[in-house]
């Protein structure tokens, strides 16, 4: 822990600096140092010395110099690179003595830096990683001192907060930070930059802190700040982006859906507290407790997990949810309040549709939040706040692992806006818990995928299917529906089951098979019910439901079995035998399974 201190503006006097880096001697004060710009001999004056900064206020009076000039720039160390000596003390300079820079913080790339400086000729004085810094930004220097400094920051890897001034840019102290901290203090004489509060407040209360990635520009009469783009990592390898053995993306990602699962909760499960982590709802977290309203906006799939994640919210949160189709959302007149969120569900964070209802939202300055796949993608930045799904590519123009990744964040969200509320700590684990279990539970699952393409070479040649769930399962219903459309161009409809008798029934006979989501849960005796009134009219159904439930076979022409979870959870296992239904049927009638006639995996145009 290093003390730094910059000082420009109208006051020449030495002195001051060196009593605001008394205030920071606890910091650190093996050595110390100053350096200032003195105007008219256009010099830049240097004094450091290995110990205490009495020893070198005293060693400053034997050197007569004229200690008045500005900007200057003090500096007490607490060595961590680079034994307690005056040459490592700190400020350091570059080859020609242009420019001088003092340092908190660590270099950890420096040591292949420096080799390749010191190939590139630059002559090292101290054995500090700080040094470093002094040499980059002179072979960097291109007459503007702050470009220099933000180039050679981008070579850096490790935290710093620096000051730093220079005989050719002579009017201005550049200073930035990244993990180490720096203030800016302003009072109507001078600025003063600090690496600590206590160093500013005989100066003035009023203060500037810098954030990561920042460079602050400050002359006599200003300052600004420029920001650093942060670097986004690209999650996935180019080996993740191929197929990985597999025949279709698609598959792929449906047989992966237990590691994205996996990674869509990892570090976000604290079972002891019955709590979901979610870092990226951390700054908005008092906000989401007084939240009375959430609406979900989305498209296709990713509407399908928001219906489902209605159910959730409301079941175990507690909190009234909307959702609305992305497309229709932004051309009606919502009714929107301060104590409403909207939540955006995107796989690829560039849905056309949902973009712009996001845009609306945050017009009317409502919160706005994301549960976003892709990276860095428009609706991640644009939204206040989010969770991102981690669950590797989708190249698939099919949604698969992204639909049951944004399930888990769903029942994770549950988690964390249920706990702020009236959610015991027995519930909590108890979700917990059976989250944790979800991706050996689909592992099992996939097990039935030769089951599963029988069946999709039994029924491959129908020209309609009807798809039917209750509550947590209706979404899914639509899913499968939307799945068997879009990859086998087979006319099909998800419906509430209940709702069949209002209608659809009509459609019933011998050459319309049935899709029936019957998992055993709150509503298994209504599926059975639907069930019947089906095979009334011989219709063919196939039933996935829970393992062991044999009594069902009884009743209808072919079982999908899936494991036996918590109702809530229950739409991640029973999606996946559709997915993989689907795919089958697609790949038996030649259909280009990954790229779908007409598709396109992100939908940017309205
Ligand atoms: C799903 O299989 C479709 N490809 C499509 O409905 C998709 O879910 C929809 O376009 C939304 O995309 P997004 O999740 O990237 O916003």
């Amino acid at each position: 822990m290093c003390g730094i201190i910059g000082l420009i503006g109208k006051n020449n006097n030495i002195k001051t600096g060196l009593d605001a880096l008394k205030r920071l001697e606890y910091r650190g004060y093996d050595s110390a140092g100053l350096a200032f710009f003195n105007s008219e001999k256009k010099e830049i004056f240097c004094l450091k010395s290995a110990g205490r900064i009495n020893l070198l206020e005293k060693k400053l009076e034997e050197s007569k110099f004229d200690l008045s000039g500005n900007p200057s720039i003090f500096h007490t160390r607490w060595a961590t690179h680079g034994e307690v000596t005056d040459e490592n003390a700190h400020p350091h300079w570059d080859c020609q003595k242009n420019l001088f820079l003092v340092h908190n913080g660590i270099i950890e790339n420096y040591k292949e830096l420096k080799e390749q400086l010191i190939k590139e000729g630059h002559k090292f004085s101290s054995e500090t990683d700080t040094e470093v810094l002094c040499h980059l930004i002179e072979k960097l220097f291109q007459g503007n001192l702050e470009e220099a400094v933000r180039k050679a920051l981008r070579l850096v890897k490790g935290t710093y907060a620096i000051c730093v001034i220079s005989r050719q840019d002579p009017r201005k102290i550049v200073a930035a930070r990244l993990s180490s901290p720096l203030l800016i203090g302003l009072n109507e004489r001078e600025y003063i930059i600090a690496s600590d509060p206590a160093a500013i407040v005989p100066f003035t209360r009023k203060i500037i802190n810098l954030d990561d990635y920042e460079t602050a520009v400050i002359t006599q009469e200003k300052f600004f700040i420029l920001k650093e783009k942060v670097p986004e990592e690209i999650e996935f390898t180019l080996e993740e982006a191929e197929k990985g053995g597999y025949p279709h993306f698609m598959l792929k990602e449906i047989m992966e859906q237990p590691e994205s699962l996996e990674n869509s909760q990892r570090g976000r499960i604290i079972l002891e507290t019955g709590r979901a982590k979610l870092g990226g709802l951390e700054s908005v977290k008092e906000k989401l407790r007084k939240i009375k309203r959430l609406i979900i906006v989305a498209c296709g799939t990713a509407y399908h997990a928001a219906l489902v994640g209605e159910y959730m919210l409301e079941e175990y949160a507690r909190i009234p949810v909307e959702v609305e189709i992305a497309s229709e959302f932004r051309y009606k007149k919502p009714i929107l309040d301060k104590n409403t969120a909207v939540l955006a569900i995107s796989q690829s964070g560039e849905t056309a549709d949902t973009l712009a209802a996001i845009r609306e939202a945050k017009e009317k300055g409502i919160l706005t939040l994301g549960i976003v796949n892709v990276v860095g993608s428009s609706i991640a930045r644009e939204t206040i706040a989010g969770v991102y799904n981690h669950a590797g590519p989708e190249i698939g123009v099919a949604s698969t692992k992204a639909l049951t990744s944004q399930l888990e964040v769903l029942a994770l969200l549950t988690l964390f806006l249920g706990r702020q509320r009236e959610m015991s700590l027995v519930i909590g684990q108890r979700i917990a818990k059976e989250i944790l279990k979800i991706p050996d539970l689909v592992k099992e699952v996939l097990k039935s995928s030769s089951q599963i393409k029988k069946l999709a070479e039994k029924y491959k040649n129908y020209n309609n299917f009807l798809f039917l769930g209750r509550k947590y399962n209706f979404p899914i219903a639509l899913e499968g529906a939307l799945k068997l459309k879009e990859i086998s161009y087979i006319h099909a409809e998800g419906y509430g089951a209940g709702e069949m008798k209002h209608g659809p029934i009509a459609l019933i006979d011998e050459n319309f098979p049935i899709f029936a989501i019957c998992p055993k849960d709150s509503v298994y005796d209504k599926m059975i019910s639907n069930i019947e009134e089906i095979r009334a009219r011989k219709g063919r159904v196939i039933v996935l439901t829970t393992e062991g439930n044999k009594k069902i076979e009884e009743l209808v022409d072919s079982v999908i079995y899936i494991p036996k979870t918590l109702e809530m959870l229950t739409p991640i296992l029973s999606v996946t035998p559709l997915q993989l239904f689907a795919y089958y049927i697609g790949v038996l009638k030649g259909c280009d399974v990954d790229k779908p006639r007409n598709l396109a995996k992100s939908v940017t145009v309205e």
